[in-house]
């Protein structure tokens, strides 16, 4: 007995030299000092032994428990001591550090903005389900408007959400009215990718509903975003756009910012670009959501966040933003 419990130490005390890290102590530590241990089987088959015999053995294995526990103890401190850090005062700072993307950059001003006139910024899932992502916003399943938003479909009627008005839905069935959210997020659409096309991309759902809310309330809150993210008093027009949950709905344009309007190749001649598709809340859409429309009315906008960010900081390949190569990002010298 006594002869395997020497043979037992040995075997410890070896293991433990040889052991590189903290996760093989841990092992060992149950291994040899743990409940099913070959000492622990030993110490309870004492009382079958003689009182001798007992005593000697009961010894022994206290004092090879304790060995072991030392070099354990030991082996320990000494991995914890050669893999910790040396730390050099006199090296200089890394200053490569991180930014936000442009998109986020973007997006939080216009949160911002928006905040600052009594919208509250809230958000929604990115996996959507058919009701909130298409059938409260008045796209019934057989309708056309379907079909322009190619959609990634999850199965068991849920879906990617194609764009951010879903939040909408939810922020009216959550507070009723009268309301005023904004809730920037990821969307997702089925698309061929190019220079000007991203099957991920970013946008803002605006939306407010009050009593005798109209469209001048829509322009001035459109305007007031887009002349403060460029810096700039920005004109504005609207043209007709349709979108089955809003009537009117309007594409608003501005004017170009490059060329003052006279016609170049960023705004591709016209003087104008086209930024934020927009409208007066449609009736069936509140009443979808609880909200009656002869009490409220509303207005929603759903901003291009990236598009956004693209012509804030002249990026002219959206699919920079998804690449996560920093030399590339780097030079939008917003660091
Ligand atoms: N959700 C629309 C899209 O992604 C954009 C949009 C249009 C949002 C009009 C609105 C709106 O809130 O009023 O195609």
């Amino acid at each position: 007995m006594n002869k395997n419990l020497f043979e037992l130490r040995e075997c410890a005390l070896k293991e433990i030299e040889n052991a590189r890290k903290p996760s093989e102590i841990a092992q060992l530590k149950s291994k040899y000092l743990g409940k099913k241990s070959k000492i622990s089987e030993v110490m309870s088959s004492l009382k079958n032994l003689p009182i001798e015999e007992r005593r000697e053995t009961g010894k022994l294995c206290n004092a090879i428990k304790k060995q072991i526990a030392e070099a354990l103890k030991t082996k320990s401190e000494q991995i914890l001591s050669e893999s910790s850090f040396d730390i050099d005062i006199t090296m200089p700072i890394n200053k490569e550090r991180g930014s936000l993307s442009p998109i986020t950059i973007v997006g939080n001003e216009v949160c911002d903005i928006l905040q600052k006139m009594g919208f509250a910024i809230v958000s929604g899932p990115e996996i959507e389900d058919e009701y909130h992502n298409f059938d409260a916003l008045n796209i019934p399943a057989s309708h056309p408007a379907r079909d322009m938003q190619d959609t990634y479909w999850l199965g068991s009627n849920k879906l990617l959400r194609t764009h951010t008005s879903p939040c909408q839905v939810r922020a009216m069935e959550r507070y009723g009215a009268p309301l005023r959210i904004a809730a920037p997020g990821r969307c997702f659409r089925n698309e061929d990718i190019d220079a000007c096309h991203e099957n991920t991309f970013f946008q803002l759902e605006g939306m407010c509903i009050d009593k005798n809310i109209s469209i001048p309330n829509l322009i001035y809150v459109m305007r007031t975003i887009l002349s403060e993210i460029f810096a700039q008093d920005v004109q504005v027009r609207l043209r007709p756009g349709y979108f089955p949950f809003v009537e009117p709905g309007f594409e608003l344009d501005i004017k170009c910012l490059i060329c003052g309007g006279e016609g170049c190749p960023t705004c591709k001649g016209s003087g104008w670009l086209e930024l934020c598709p927009c409208g007066m809340v449609h009736p069936n859409v509140l009443r979808i959501s609880n909200i009656d429309p002869d009490e409220y009315s509303g207005f929603a906008f759903g901003v291009g966040l990236t598009r956004l960010a693209m012509m804030k900081y002249h990026i002219n390949d959206i699919r920079v933003f998804n690449t996560c190569n920093l030399e590339e990002l780097d030079q939008f010298g917003i660091v």
